[in-house]
């Protein structure tokens, strides 16, 4: 390596700009190399994965046969204008016709999954000459002005005042409801909850409703299949289109290839990035049902983008998803999700800081507590600076233990690559067992 440790990090903090931080105080991992579910620093320090990056590179790091197809790809032709035809951007398009549940048909390309919300936007407003949208408060749909405003959480507020036309839905997460009540009843709940917002709203004024199929980053959130027929059927009957955002629980994460299939629903659009290359190259995709992509034969399409349909990205989509399929990692996401699944609950059993863990497939998150009955988080909700101190003290514990995952307020989450083994997994949640050790202390009482 030409540069040292130090070197590297100086011109980054010096000359770069580090996301959703202040930038004084910050101490950017330096990331040298990466193989399978581990990854080094530059010092040669080796961490084992637990968030695949950014819940991203699902085919797990350093794939030859993707570092093969993008050489050959960009030997051939690395770029062509987006009003072009190319080999892999039509052999991609064909592939997720095909990958994807019930009539999704038509893809549009744009570099990741920010965009890929920003367009669907767009097509769901032209194809129905409506213009509002409803999305959640526990929501994520990424760093541009119109899925900024999507967003739910409080990444939004340094970009308000928010596009006209978005209003809010209530979240189907069943641990913080506050009514004695069952689940079914709680989901029944937030449907009729929605159904009174598309009233207030007005029907012939909603272009869509935009979710999360499992909520990310703002907690794993799993709701019942009752739940998404519920809302399948909402957007049946009011004429609204469902668009549903599998940026982050997409290609496999859940144990199955796309979220939407553990309920048995087909959106009208569905948004796609990270796993769609596995995150080997920027790439996000915006895919319509076969009656919206008919609606553009005859009304011009008002969108593109320079980079639209890269062929080089394109085709380490078409890579990554092959060795997701030839690898069979869809199915081992799902058993050694299975796996996990019992790994966790046991935890919860042991470690009184656990207030529930949500998990699907290899897509699962820790919600910690202070106290058990009443649930208070053990990092309030928007925690900066102080509030964070125990949870920092998990973050320094796993850093020291060489285990990488994202923490956030009072979680912390389990998104290992796909490929991970059950030692593997053991390996880290010898780690994560000994952390929550940590956080126990401090449950009140
Ligand atoms: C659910 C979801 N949607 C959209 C995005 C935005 O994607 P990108 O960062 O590729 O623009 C993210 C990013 O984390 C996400 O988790």
């Amino acid at each position: 390596m030409a540069l040292s440790t130090e070197e590297i990090v100086r011109l980054n903090k010096e000359y770069t700009l580090f996301e959703w931080n202040p930038q004084g105080g910050y101490a950017p991992l330096p990331i040298d190399r990466a193989s399978g579910v581990y990854f080094w620093d530059t010092d040669g320090k080796r961490y084992l994965d637990f968030n695949s990056q950014l819940m991203s590179v699902n085919i797990g790091h350093g794939d030859p046969r993707i570092a093969a197809a993008v050489a050959a790809q960009m030997e051939r032709l690395a770029y062509a204008n987006p009003y072009a035809a190319t080999e892999p951007r039509g052999v991609l398009g064909e592939l997720l016709a095909r990958i994807t549940p019930g009539n999704l048909k038509k893809s549009f390309f744009t570099l990741g999954g920010s965009e890929a919300n920003e367009n669907a936007v767009k097509i769901a407003r032209m194809a129905s000459g409506k213009h509002k949208i409803l999305a959640r408060y526990r929501s994520y749909h990424g760093g541009t002005a119109m899925s900024m405003g999507l967003t739910g959480d409080p990444r939004r507020w340094a970009s308000e005042p928010q596009p006209p036309g978005i209003m809010r839905i209530p979240d189907p997460y069943y641990y913080r409801c506050r009514l004695p009540i069952s689940e079914d009843a709680f989901m029944q709940e937030c449907l009729n909850q929605t159904e009174d917002v598309i009233k207030f709203e007005g029907a012939r004024n909603i272009a869509a409703i935009l979710v999360e199929t499992v909520t990310g980053t703002n907690g794993i959130i799993v709701p019942t299949r009752a739940y998404y027929e519920g809302l399948r059927a909402l957007c049946d009957k009011y004429g609204i289109y469902l668009i549903l955002d599998e940026v982050m629980c997409g290609f496999g994460r859940t144990g199955r290839m796309f979220a939407c299939e553990h309920y048995g629903i087909t959106p009208d659009i569905m948004t796609m990035a990270k796993g769609l290359t596995s995150s080997y190259l920027p790439l996000g995709n915006c895919i319509v049902s076969e009656e919206i992509g008919a609606f553009f034969d005859k009304n011009t399409l008002y969108a593109g983008l320079t980079y639209g349909g890269h062929a080089v990205s394109c085709a380490a989509a078409i890579a990554a998803i092959n060795v997701l399929i030839e690898d069979r990692l869809v199915e081992n996401a799902a058993a050694q999700g299975a796996y996990l699944a019992t790994r966790m609950e046991a935890l919860k059993d042991k470690h009184p800081s656990v207030g529930d863990v949500r998990h699907i497939g290899l897509f699962s998150v820790f919600e910690l507590v202070r106290d058990r009955a009443t649930r208070e988080p053990m990092a309030p909700y928007n925690a900066t600076g102080k509030e964070m101190e125990v949870m920092n003290l998990v973050k320094k514990f796993f850093h020291e233990n060489g285990l990488f995952t994202f923490t956030r307020w009072n979680t912390f989450f389990v998104n290992p690559p796909l490929r991970i083994t059950r030692a593997e997994l053991d390996e880290g949640l010898e780690i994560v067992d000994r952390a929550l050790d940590i956080t126990d202390e401090f449950v009140r009482g």
